[in-house]
């Protein structure tokens, strides 16, 4: 998608649509108002028609006569006491922009509301024209190829614009099949950024993997016949800070369950159990552009979760590389595994505060469902930190406890610990218990459970079903706090 920002009278602006962001109850702008004029007020009196509200992400469509563009969109903004941005500056952009698609539109313009809109407009045109049709033979390219951007901030615009483009390069690797995207594909799309980028790069293969006494990772990745690898990305800044930033994602390529075996119904969407290894991907992929003043690294567990004559069965005993062993008691729990081997290395390695996405558990969705993302962790100092990036970057994150009877539950017979609790209660902050286990006591560490969040199960106004890249959002924010620190 071209953006080009322009201060041209509007009624000049060649485009196939221009859309309005409007709130409800509210009179037009001064700007519509003119434009109003221009149209021999045929928006005011559409509006006075109340057939368009203005009710968050409300749409309506207007043709007018004798303007350069044939269209005209109206989107609802709601209440403006209830208004929150920036991530409903983003969705209204992306409601206005999913209507356009719809109509044909490639050629979208607006006029803003406010410069400080900029990002947000051009982040939600961006993401709305998302389309996972991948590998339809006989399609229609359905999206904005061109954003004219009236009153905005040209400034900014680069940065949103990067950030957009890399999002959905991230969703379409979530969106990939298993059979296509495998661990070794993943590998691939990390060199190709590491190559770009000038990134620092290790592949850890099986073999070399079992000299350094990976064992949790290897628990699971026993069982499946792709190769599986731990992949580890590192970013030098110019001026680095203090403090070295761990960015870890769960890379399960498919969650089958393993010898726990989920149910079939839905078992197709596991192919996005990757996609904390693909958002870590596209934050590395953003980092390696923008060059922020601090280090970090990227590091992601990949491989399958499957069932085979290999595979660990319920009761197995591994020893991960931090020397604690562990007891997989459901299979299913894999995430959890791999990623306690992620930890110890990333922290090995020299991060001093982890930042982990994970597509957890499937209980999050029962807490929180796909409107928040769920965040364990410690210090609060950091989960705040994190709690509030996300705020700035339009991403909702809710905090969970672990108190002390928490930490009772993934107690075993046999080993250190237990991948799952005895009962089902607390699922969620289960998961959070077994990977605090792995962080030292002087590093920061924040899990966030993207097990709801990171695929959409139907469609939104502004956002197409499947794949939502979330959580990149949130560590672009929290990696430009923390620089120079
Ligand atoms: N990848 C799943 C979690 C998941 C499920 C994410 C559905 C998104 C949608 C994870 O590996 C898993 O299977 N977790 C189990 C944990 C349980 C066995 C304690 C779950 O949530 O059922
Ligand atoms: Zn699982
Ligand atoms: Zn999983």
């Amino acid at each position: 998608m071209q953006v080009r920002v322009s201060n041209q009278n509007l009624k000049n602006i060649e485009a196939d649509a221009l859309y309005l962001a409007v709130f409800e109850d509210k009179s037009l702008s001064e700007k519509m108002v003119q434009l109003d004029k221009q149209l021999n007020s045929a928006l005011s009196d559409f509006l006075k028609l109340k057939e368009f509200k203005g009710k968050l992400y409300e749409t309506a469509v207007l043709y007018p006569q004798g303007l350069n563009f044939q269209r005209l969109i109206l989107v609802g903004m709601g209440k403006e006491e209830d208004f929150e941005a920036p991530r409903m500056t983003k969705n209204v952009a992306g409601a206005a922009a999913k209507r356009a698609i719809k109509l044909g539109v490639k050629k979208l313009a607006t006029l803003l509301n406010h410069p400080e809109e900029t990002a947000g407009v051009v982040e939600g045109v961006g993401l709305a024209s998302f389309d996972a049709g991948m590998h339809k033979t006989k399609k229609e390219k359905l999206e904005i190829q061109e954003l004219i951007l009236v009153g905005a901030d040209e400034k900014v615009v680069g940065e949103a614009q990067a950030a957009a483009e890399t999002i959905n390069w991230v969703r379409h690797l979530i969106a990939e099949p298993a059979n296509l995207m495998t661990p070794a594909r993943v590998v691939e799309e990390a060199k190709k950024i590491a190559k770009t980028y000038k990134l620092g790069i290790e592949i850890i293969d099986e073999k070399e993997a079992k000299k350094r006494k990976m064992g949790a990772f290897l628990a699971i990745a026993q069982g499946s016949d792709e190769s599986s690898y731990m992949i580890v990305l590192h970013y030098k800044a110019p001026k680095p800070g203090k403090t070295v930033l761990g960015i870890v994602g769960k890379g399960i390529t498919f969650d089958s369950g393993g010898i726990s075996i989920k149910p079939s119904a839905k078992m197709a969407d596991m192919k996005m159990d990757m996609s904390g290894a693909a958002a870590m991907l596209g934050i590395m992929k953003l980092v390696g552009e923008f060059k922020p003043n601090l280090d970090i690294i990227g590091i992601a567990p990949v491989t399958e979760n499957m069932p085979s004559g290999k595979a660990a069965k319920p009761g197995d005993v591994f020893k991960s590389l931090s020397g604690r062993t562990i007891e997989i008691l459901n299979t299913d729990a894999e995430g959890r595994v791999v990623m306690s081997d992620a930890f110890t290395y990333v922290q090995k390695l020299g991060a001093k505060k982890i930042f982990e996405l994970s597509t957890l558990t499937g209980a999050v969705n029962v807490a929180l469902g796909p409107e928040a993302t769920a965040i364990i962790g410690s210090s609060q100092e950091w989960v705040d930190t994190v709690i509030s990036a996300g705020k700035r970057a339009g991403e909702r994150i809710w905090q969970l406890p672990i108190y002390s009877e928490h930490k009772e539950m993934l107690k075993s017979d046999i080993a250190d610990l237990a991948n799952i609790p005895p009962t089902r209660a607390a699922d969620v902050i289960a998961g959070g218990v077994f990977l605090g286990e792995f962080v030292e006591k002087e590093n920061d560490w924040a899990h966030l459970d993207i097990g709801a969040t990171a695929w959409l199960e139907g469609d939104k106004p502004y956002l197409t079903k499947g794949p939502t890249g979330v959580g990149i959002e949130t560590a672009l924010a929290l990696i430009k706090a923390l620089e120079g620190n």
